[in-house]
């Protein structure tokens, strides 16, 4: 057998292999000479080279000085430049805001001011002041006599031009957003900042993105834009800043010149420039699948806890935040059958408990506690759907509000404690257990900062047997929903 010819056929086939051997070879050869002369011109030429590992032990070819994006470090809060508009005459009052959000040894930025401001001895925990550069050459001629938004439009430029190393992102906000730092950074470890970005959200009242634009970041919601993108509009934005001297704000300004770079809008739902007035508790309660990035309008809209103020509600908030910032404000809905409860949790914030068995599809819906930024409750309003507070007087939420967070190391479980809020509730006749029996509500819950690194979907939730000892206490537990998991009752 061993003297048995060749097959014609194999021995066509190992000349043609090596034949095929020498062309690679020498497509090999040239490929990496190629190679080494366009890295001179560009880093990122030909730096797939781990595909032919071999070429690496050759002593001609370079290692590239510069790492491909998809073997970049992923994008950190170091990463980021925050422009912070404010005026020195609402600073004292709006400060407070960004002491609440911003970590002075971990975050790069600067408050952009129209003149300078008295600082005292805790001001360290703030980012660095600058003063904007002089506009008074620039023209406006909209009625609202709104000058400044010039100067706001143009801290991107300016931050720019600080020529700070490593800057992959440029963040703009107002002196009255609170950002959720770990939510933005999620958000933007998505998108390669290497290429042109421009992301933000649009306005809660749909007459705002008529009178302005659905193709417009909010500025108050914040506005995220790549280093490269951010280069381009500092050449260009001076000049585009004066063919547009009718506009009323900044973020008008900055987008009109987008759209002259030909760069839409990347609509991000967690970033949230808060136009409505009242309460927020609908918007929070009914978060859309999303990361929570921002607040804003905090002066405008309500506590979002009640019989506090402010800021002691944000602090309050920030418990939930340090715990486990990408669950926050996240729902999930479940039922207490014996009990014919529907129960919606807003984890970190609000747990509502509804008599009768609602659908996911209503819960999901934010309750309009807000009115529209032209005072209106109108249904139309929204670019996006809402519900009514209560459909029937027996269906009126009994709210629970946040009050402790905790971490509980033995279980590695957070635990976030939510009371009552003491409404008047309307009469009901309905011959269901009354939720007013439960005073507290506690939630169990696994923090899960890979939760965006995953599909959309909504947590599950599982209401736990009531503890005959604990009567007035509901335990809630929270998390990834099981295989075939849904919300519905069998
Ligand atoms: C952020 O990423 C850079 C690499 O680009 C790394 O050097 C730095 O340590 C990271 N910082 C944090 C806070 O993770
Ligand atoms: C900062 O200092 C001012 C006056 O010195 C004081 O009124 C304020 O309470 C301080 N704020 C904080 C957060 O310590
Ligand atoms: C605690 O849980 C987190 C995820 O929620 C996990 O990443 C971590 O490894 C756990 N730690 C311990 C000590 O089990
Ligand atoms: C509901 O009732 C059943 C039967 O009485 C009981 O086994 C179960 O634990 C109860 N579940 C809850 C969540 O109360």
């Amino acid at each position: 057998m061993k003297d048995k010819p060749k097959d014609p056929a194999e021995s066509l086939y190992s000349t043609w292999t090596s034949t095929k051997v020498l062309i690679c070879f020498l497509l090999l050869i040239s490929f990496s000479y190629i190679c080494y002369s366009l890295k001179l011109l560009h880093p990122y030429i030909c730096t797939q080279q781990s595909q032919f590992p071999h070429l690496q032990s050759h002593s001609f070819v370079p290692q590239p000085n510069t790492i491909p994006p998809s073997q970049e470090p992923k994008t950190n809060i170091s990463h980021i430049v925050f422009g912070i508009a404010a005026s020195a005459n609402l600073w004292p009052h709006r400060k407070n805001y960004i002491k609440l959000w911003w970590r002075p040894d971990q975050m790069r930025g600067h408050v952009w001011l129209d003149q300078p401001v008295k600082t005292e001895s805790n001001d360290t925990l703030l980012p660095p002041f600058k003063i904007s550069g002089d506009t008074t050459g620039f023209k406006y001629t909209n009625p609202k006599r709104r000058r400044s938004a010039i100067r706001i439009s143009r801290i991107v430029s300016e931050s720019f031009r600080l020529g700070m190393e490593n800057v992959r992102w440029f963040v703009l906000g107002d002196d009255d957003t609170v950002f959720v730092a770990e939510n933005l950074v999620r958000v933007l470890q998505k998108y390669d900042h290497n290429q042109f970005y421009y992301i933000g959200g649009t306005s809660e009242s749909h007459l705002q993105n008529i009178r302005f634009s659905y193709n417009m970041a909010y500025g108050g919601g914040g506005i995220a834009i790549s280093y490269p993108l951010a280069k381009t509009l500092e050449k260009m934005q001076d000049r585009c800043i004066q063919r547009y001297p009718d506009l009323y704000g900044s973020d008008d300004r900055l987008q009109a010149c987008m759209a002259e770079i030909g760069v839409p809008l990347t609509k991000e739902k967690g970033f949230h420039q808060f136009d409505v007035y009242g309460s927020l508790f609908g918007l929070l309660a009914a978060h859309p699948v999303a990361p929570l990035v921002s607040l804003h309008h905090l002066d405008v809209v309500e506590p979002i806890f009640p019989n506090m103020d402010r800021i002691h509600a944000l602090q309050r908030l920030e418990l939930s935040i340090k715990l486990d910032s990408a669950g926050l404000a996240q729902q999930s809905i479940c039922y207490d059958i014996n009990r014919s409860w529907t129960v919606s949790v807003s984890w970190g914030y609000a747990v509502q408990i509804f008599r009768g068995i609602s659908s996911a599809r209503e819960i999901e819906l934010p309750p309009r506690t807000f009115l529209n930024w032209y005072k209106k409750a109108d249904h139309t309003s929204y670019p996006f759907n809402t519900a009514p507070v209560s459909r029937h007087a027996c269906q009126e939420p009994f709210v629970y509000y946040l009050s402790n967070a905790i971490y509980n190391r033995s279980t590695n479980q957070t635990t976030t404690e939510y009371l009552r809020h003491q409404t008047r509730m309307p009469e009901c006749n309905w011959k269901l257990a009354n939720p007013s029996r439960i005073h507290k509500v506690l939630v169990l819950k696994s923090s899960d900062p890979h939760l965006w690194d995953k599909s959309p979907r909504r947590n599950c939730c599982r209401v736990s047997r009531p503890n005959r000892k604990k009567n007035g206490t509901m335990v809630i537990e929270v998390g990834e929903c099981h295989e075939d998991e849904v919300v519905e009752v069998s």
